[in-house]
């Protein structure tokens, strides 16, 4: 009898392209997104790069044709799949093989047993098969209960994030962490110098999340044993429930969580705590793309001495961490930063010690001197000197 984890990714992709075989001929205008490599590898969630070895194999067996077709919300025509009727034919077979398994099926607490063929129906269209194959692929009982599917309000557990009250720039940056979410790469690591806003930037990211649990640890205060203890109690908040789980199953659940873990201030770290994430980068190796909803977002400086780095170029160029580096902020956005429009001359300078620093313009417009002198190599006299030069108003 067939097993639900033994079906493979072409027979998926056949199953799920059956259901938009009336398309083919239907000539009203655009068609949509999901017969399009980009569709199949969302709805799927199949990397692209997958998605089209999967197409090029089907169509060369000819269970599958390419058409080019103009597509809603796209401007130029895209590759369109459509099953062949060798295709259909194969799918009606699978179908058939698969009518053999059996899922425990609960609905408002009354359980039924049915076949996996037969859950869309039953479930008015809320569950296809393949979606009831992917939740019993993992479970040791075939048994699928609505309650548990149905979406909670996300656990978010924020409270050291920073307060964001102003920030100046960073668009670009922002929209690289969004197009992340989307991506197949599980780390993002956000570097700076000391001071150019990591944690800043990823508090103002996670205010416009939206449906993902969120859990920020700031590693300047945790233990391991700290750390562990926060992502299992995230996890049963998560799951409703008290596990007790160790770490390592612990991160196992997380891991097909659509969850979002941040780190922040990974600088100057124990060896403890770059053992336990390169440990996690480990794990997310070790399961496939599929099945990877966890993401974890780190901020750090630049130039994070090798012994204390969890990852190296090679899984940057695996896929497996992106890596968002913080400029200095442009003139303007410095200019922001110290409030009132400051004469060229005077912004020149300050751009010339601040290094476009966002904490160091901020100290300097607070008129912080003494902070300035702990943290900068600068002489009294310069500190003294900037704090003229930023009274120097435009008129
Ligand atoms: N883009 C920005 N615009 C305005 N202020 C900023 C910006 N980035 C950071 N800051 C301010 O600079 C200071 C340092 O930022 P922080 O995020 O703590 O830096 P990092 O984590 O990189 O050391 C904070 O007071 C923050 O409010
Ligand atoms: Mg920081």
């Amino acid at each position: 009898m067939v097993k639900p984890s033994s079906i493979t990714y072409k027979q998926k992709v056949l199953i799920y392209l059956d259901r938009f075989s009336n398309l083919e001929n239907d000539d009203r205008g655009e068609k949509p997104e999901d017969i399009t490599q980009k569709g199949i590898a969302e709805n799927l969630n199949i990397s692209r790069t997958h998605v089209s070895r999967i197409v090029k194999k089907l169509n060369e067996e000819g269970s599958l044709k390419e058409k080019k077709e103009s597509v809603k919300g796209h401007h130029k025509k895209l590759k369109t799949y459509y099953l062949t009727s060798q295709g259909i034919k194969k799918v009606e077979r699978l179908l058939s093989e698969l009518s053999e398994i059996k899922v425990d099926l609960v609905i408002d607490s009354e359980e039924k047993e049915l076949s996996v063929t037969k859950i869309e129906e039953e479930t008015d269209g809320e569950i296809d098969a393949l979606t009831a194959l992917h939740l019993i692929e993992d479970s040791k009982d075939n048994r699928i209960d609505m309650e548990e599917l149905t979406p909670k309000e996300p656990v978010v557990s924020t409270e050291d994030a920073h307060k964001v009250e102003e920030i100046y720039g960073r668009e670009e940056e922002l929209k690289e962490m969004k197009d992340w979410l989307e991506e197949n790469t599980p780390v993002m690591a956000v570097l700076g110098r000391r001071g150019s806003g990591a944690s800043t930037l990823a508090s103002k990211f996670i205010d416009d999340v939206e449906g993902m649990h969120i859990l920020w640890i700031d590693l300047k205060k945790v233990s391991v044993q700290d750390l562990e203890d926060k992502l299992s109690t995230f996890l049963d908040k998560i799951e409703n429930q008290e596990a007790d789980l160790d770490v390592t199953d612990t991160i196992d659940e997380l891991l097909n969580k659509y969850a979002l873990l941040i780190f922040d201030d990974y600088q100057e770290v124990q060896d403890e705590i770059v053992h336990f994430l390169s440990r996690l980068l480990q794990e997310f190796e070790n399961v496939s793309e599929g099945k990877r909803s966890l993401k974890v977002m780190i901020t750090g400086r630049v130039g994070t001495p090798f012994y204390q780095r969890f990852y190296q170029q090679e899984q940057i160029e695996r896929g497996l961490v992106k890596e968002v580096k913080l400029s200095p902020l442009n003139k303007d956005d410095a200019q922001r930063i110290i409030g009132d429009e400051i004469k060229e001359d005077a912004m020149e300078r300050i751009m010339m010690f601040t290094k476009g620093s966002p904490l160091l313009l901020k100290l300097l417009r607070e008129g912080k001197e003494e902070e300035l002198c702990q943290i900068t190599p600068w002489e009294k006299e310069q500190i003294s000197l900037l704090m003229y030069l930023k009274t120097k108003r435009k008129e």
